[in-house]
């Protein structure tokens, strides 16, 4: 999805014209005071998010329209500019252009450019469905969406980057919709080498090399399946002094989450394959991190492996050796993904002197429970790394909310027979035991977790999310590294 930018559209140009309209009547809009008057008769009253298809009769003859509710005075957060683009994208699907003019739908005030591109991000990053295995939808995306803006030249500059973390967002939702048997720890590692076309050095430790580093963990949640695990790392060398310490992100990378031997129930199993999801995310803000040079240092880590029960695959009662040295007996198999990252962590903390480690899984059910498909949950042990991840969140619309970690859960880290153990079969705070496990492993770093459980796929049509893979995180961290880039 590529808009198109113009100060002056192409006479004869065909499109489906987007027109704005306040609830409170008198605002200024394309329409006149007669037919916003009809309009509101027939119960069409301008409310925020609200629209109507029409047909009109205007100098240009009859016209396809969209008239779009504003609400009392446009709201133009972040948040609302890209829930207003998202609207827009469902009201349209089945037109085939779309005409974006600022002054037919703001004939008031011209709002500004970062919300302009709120809007166009909204609406583009809506339009994804995963289509590979069957027809597509009968109601398509329109093909084109011209935008008419005084301001086009410098909107079509900032496009360059912004449409590229659209355009990561899309290849996030195709990394997590790709069925178990297509994509798995060794397809994913080979897609990850296609990186380096962008400039990344990227690095694929097979079982062999992560048996000399000592991953007792990943390579134990590995070991119950046909397909072997994988660690990738992927470098990008932004800075321009390159011993500068790399922001590191890690992404739970399970292809296949089927508990292992503590197998899942059959409706719990369904649709774990979305359990890759943070090392999607991590993938592709990589690659976007590098097709946009940012001026920053960052290492991507993929901890893949698939959780399947077999003779070979890791017991409940096994203890683990980890790359830390921490031993950690198994409490549950199907408490996989802080193994993998466990170990992950550890490699960031002794081989990549990272100035800052942030991870992000589909870690726990009870986050759901917790916070919903709203928001995410965030851990952390450093209160300004929390803020800034807050506020990409809140102008990404890719909200977290802070959950505790401190010392009064310390003892939830109660120990069976080893330094620790990999789950309690207690229901409480069981996304905070998570939390508290893989703080064992970054040492005294600065140190972020964000779990993604609830909000990585959309069970349906949501305000936030078309169903399926939502991509949540890609666009909240790439909005952390390009602030963290530019101060
Ligand atoms: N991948 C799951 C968590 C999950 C559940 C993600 C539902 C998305 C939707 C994770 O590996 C898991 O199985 N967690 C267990 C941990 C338990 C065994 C301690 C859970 O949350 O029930
Ligand atoms: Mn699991
Ligand atoms: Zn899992």
């Amino acid at each position: 999805m590529n808009p198109e930018f113009y100060t002056t559209l192409p006479a004869g140009t065909e499109a489906t014209r987007i027109i704005g309209m306040n609830r409170l009547p008198g605002e200024a809009s394309v329409l006149s005071p007669e037919v916003q008057t009809a309009l509101r008769r027939q119960g069409f009253d301008g409310s925020l998010g609200k629209t109507l298809p029409m047909l009109m009769q205007t100098s240009n003859g009859m016209e396809n329209v969209l008239i779009a509710g504003l609400g009392d005075r446009p709201d133009l957060s972040p948040r609302r500019c890209r829930r207003f683009g998202a609207k827009l994208a469902d009201a349209l699907r089945g037109h085939t252009a779309v005409l974006f003019r600022t002054k037919d739908i703001f004939p008031g005030t011209r709002p500004d450019d970062r919300a302009l591109l709120h809007i166009l991000t909204g609406y583009c990053s809506r339009q994804y469905s995963f289509d590979n295995y069957r027809a597509p939808e009968k109601t398509c995306p329109p093909q084109r969406l011209i935008v008419e803006d005084p301001g086009a030249e410098l909107l079509s500059v900032l496009w360059n980057t912004q449409g590229r973390v659209v355009d990561a967002v899309h290849r996030v939702k195709q990394l997590v919709s790709t069925p178990p048997n297509v994509l798995y720890p060794e397809s994913m590692a080979d897609m990850a080498l296609q990186l380096r076309e962008f400039g990344l050095d990227v690095e694929v430790l097979d079982e062999k090399e992560l048996e000399r580093q000592g991953m007792g963990a990943l390579l134990g949640v590995g070991q119950g399946s046909a397909r072997p695990p994988r660690l990738v790392i992927l470098r990008w060398q932004g800075h321009s002094d390159p011993s500068c310490p790399p922001v590191v992100v890690a992404g739970k990378g399970i292809t296949f989450d089927s508990g292992g031997l503590s197998i899942k129930t059959r409706p719990n199993m369904r649709g774990m394959k979305h359990d890759m999801a943070g090392a999607a995310v991590v993938f592709e803000l990589l690659r976007c991190v590098a097709e946009n040079h940012l001026p920053i240092n960052v290492v991507g880590l993929l901890a893949l492996a698939e959780n399947m029960p077999s003779g070979h695959a890791l017991r409940p009662d096994d203890i683990v050796r980890t790359m830390s040295g921490k031993y950690v007996e198994i409490v549950s198999t199907d408490a996989e993904g802080r193994m993998v990252l466990c170990d992950a962590l550890t490699y960031a903390v002794s081989r990549l002197s990272p100035a800052c480690l942030i991870d992000i899984a589909t870690l726990t059910g009870a986050m759901s429970t917790a916070l919903g498909w709203q928001k995410a949950g965030l851990f952390c042990n450093d209160d300004t790394l929390a803020a800034k991840l807050f506020d990409a969140g809140e102008e990404t619309d890719e909200r977290v909310w802070r959950m505790p970690i401190d010392e009064d859960y310390d003892s939830l880290l109660k120990t069976g027979d080893a330094d620790l153990e990999n789950a309690t079969f207690g229901q409480n705070a069981r996304s905070i035991f998570a939390a508290k496990y893989l703080e064992q492993f970054v040492e005294n770093k600065a140190w972020a977790h964000i779990d993604i459980a609830g909000t990585a796929w959309s069970e349906k049509d949501t305000e936030q999310a078309r169903k399926g893979a939502t991509a949540f995180g890609l666009q909240l961290l790439y909005r952390f590294l390009e602030q963290s880039a530019s101060s």
